[in-house]
């Protein structure tokens, strides 16, 4: 059985406003997506990583982020599509010929370098045996809805809402199944669980550390230089 990591790393990064995708910012010297990165290649559960990476970014990629960091199990950089779920699906392409049903494919945001070996390997096990696994955390605050004008609607109960992270993963049959279908019901999500969801397969949720945080915002950048400090998520 193969386990293989798509990591999707073809955004542009607009909420973050950088004058490169926040994937290439660096952290203590090193751009993000490596960190990212090392934590699959340090997985000895992880056979292979897919990097999905902007248009024409491939070569420089490869030269100037990949080059020379012992990352041998990214066999493959390609080029990603518009939406997120556009490059995965682009990942998922190159791999499917050499898939088997159980296999398992592994889908990580390359802009979230917190992951930790642990959680990952978790996350793996769970969809060893149930097929499909993903990683959250319970919401903690309260929640609202909110009128046009700016006033509270009303509160959500939330005793049973979670915030969903990656990794997710799934067995390869199921997987491929969602992404089809999707395609063919033109249906796009914020992420591949909710692919998943449509075919009513369960998908267990484990919870995840509050470190393993998407960057998303610029305040994020300081919030991770401050992870990276703790030395949590390495
Ligand atoms: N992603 C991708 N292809 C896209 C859009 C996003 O591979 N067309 C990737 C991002 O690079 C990131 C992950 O999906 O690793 C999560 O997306 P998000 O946080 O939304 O990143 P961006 O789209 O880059 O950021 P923004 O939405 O602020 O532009
Ligand atoms: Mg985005």
């Amino acid at each position: 059985m193969n386990i293989r990591a798509i990591i999707p790393a073809a955004g542009k990064g607009e909420r973050i406003g950088a004058d490169i995708p926040k994937q290439y910012i660096s952290l203590a010297g090193v751009p993000i997506l490596v960190y990212t990165l090392e934590k699959f290649q340090r997985s000895e559960l992880v056979d292979e990583i897919v990097l999905v990476v902007g248009r024409e970014d491939v070569k420089w990629v490869k030269d100037r982020i990949l080059d020379g960091r012992g990352l041998t199990k990214v066999r493959k950089v390609i080029e990603g599509g518009k939406e997120r779920q556009d490059s995965v699906a682009l990942g998922l392409e190159c791999i499917w010929d050499k898939t088997e049903d159980d296999d398992i494919v592994i889908i990580h945001d390359g802009a979230r370098p917190f992951i930790n070996r642990e959680e990952l390997n978790r996350c793996i096990y769970e969809t060893q045996k149930v097929g499909a696994c993903v990683l959250g955390t319970k919401i903690k605050e309260t929640l609202k809805s909110v009128n046009e004008n700016m006033t509270i609607k009303q509160t959500l109960p939330c005793e049973d809402l979670w915030i969903v992270q990656t990794p997710q993963a799934f067995t390869a049959s199921l997987l491929k199944k969602a992404y089809i279908r999707a395609k063919e019901e033109r249906f796009y999500g914020t992420d591949d669980a909710s692919l998943v969801e449509r075919t009513n397969h369960p998908i267990r949720i484990i919870p995840g550390s509050l470190w393993n945080i998407k960057i998303t915002y610029p305040e994020d950048l300081q919030l991770a230089e401050q992870i990276l400090k703790m030395g949590a998520g390495l």
